[in-house]
């Protein structure tokens, strides 16, 4: 049984006649997760079923992939996190906002995953598309060596007015550059002006439907070696679900088939946070 199905299994009364005369069975049932971002996403009513005793605001079912909840807090107990960054979360709701509003932080976990990830890649130039509350990119700017830049891509100007405060918190504020606007129009700016293999590091979370198209610009930016990540791989289980036929799932499963035949890069999947396809450029 998968992670998704234990989590949502149900002890359920058949109600065919088969099962008039026998007693109750464990059937697997089909749960489609709320989605946690715009309310455009959800699935038709007539689609998999949406679990409504969940809610993604306030539940953090979402970003544990069917982990019982005690092992999930003793992982996040068991996670590094910069105060500045614990602050921000707990103080902002930063990871819990509601669905229409401009998207949701990764879990610390993820956070302390990519930090490492930066690390160990040592990037002089990272883009991030999607600043949010600049939780992330506080974050990965923490890890990165001194001299380094990081260019956060997001249309809402008062993302960048909300996170820089953090930014100055953390002390990275002279590594991170707000870049405003529809990241398809940054990252093709940037490759008309700086050319191909110039950045070592990028990490994409942002409108799901664009994620081909930040992929291949970003696999163009991209060093031979450098690192691409993709947040929501995974998206809370609707990959795996066959009725979840909304324009974001089926973005993402076909970015998800792509990349695993995708000769340019070296790619897997860590099932950490939403599930992050990590790729590494040929
Ligand atoms: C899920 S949040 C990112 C959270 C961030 N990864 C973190 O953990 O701190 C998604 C962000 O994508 C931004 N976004 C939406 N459409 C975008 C676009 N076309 N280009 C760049 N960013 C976009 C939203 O404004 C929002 O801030």
């Amino acid at each position: 049984m998968t992670a998704l199905a234990s989590l949502h299994s149900k002890t359920v009364k058949r109600t065919t006649s088969a099962a008039v005369s026998s007693s109750p069975v464990v059937l697997p049932r089909r749960v489609v997760l709320p989605c946690p971002h715009a309310g455009a996403a959800a699935p038709p009513a007539s689609g998999g079923l949406i679990d409504t005793s969940l809610d993604y605001t306030k539940d953090r079912t979402y970003q544990r992939l069917g982990m019982p909840m005690p092992l999930y807090e003793y992982l996040q107990s068991h996670t590094r996190e910069p105060h500045v960054l614990a602050r921000l979360r707990h103080s902002s709701k930063s990871t819990y906002v509601p669905a229409q509003d401009e998207g949701i932080a990764i879990p610390p976990e993820q956070g302390a995953m990519l930090s490492m990830l930066v690390e160990m890649n040592q990037p002089k130039r990272i883009i991030e598309v999607g600043t949010f509350t600049g939780y992330l990119s506080a974050a990965l700017a923490l890890a990165m060596p001194a001299g380094g830049k990081l260019y956060t891509l997001d249309p809402n100007p008062k993302n960048a007015e909300k996170a820089r405060p953090v930014w100055t918190e953390a002390g990275v504020l002279d590594k991170v550059e707000a870049v405003v606007g529809p990241a398809g129009d940054s990252l093709e700016r940037m490759l008309a002006k700086d050319g191909e293999g110039c950045v070592d590091f990028a990490f994409v979370d942002a409108d799901k439907k664009k994620y081909d198209k930040y992929y291949e610009l970003l696999l163009k930016l991209l060093r031979p070696g450098g690192l691409l990540v993709l947040d929501n791989c995974l998206w809370y289980g609707r990959v795996a679900d066959p009725m979840a036929q909304d324009e974001y799932t089926l973005a993402l499963k076909d970015l998800n088939d792509k990349i695993l035949t995708d000769a340019r890069v070296s790619a897997c999947i860590v099932p950490v946070g939403d599930g992050m396809v990590v790729c590494r450029r040929r």
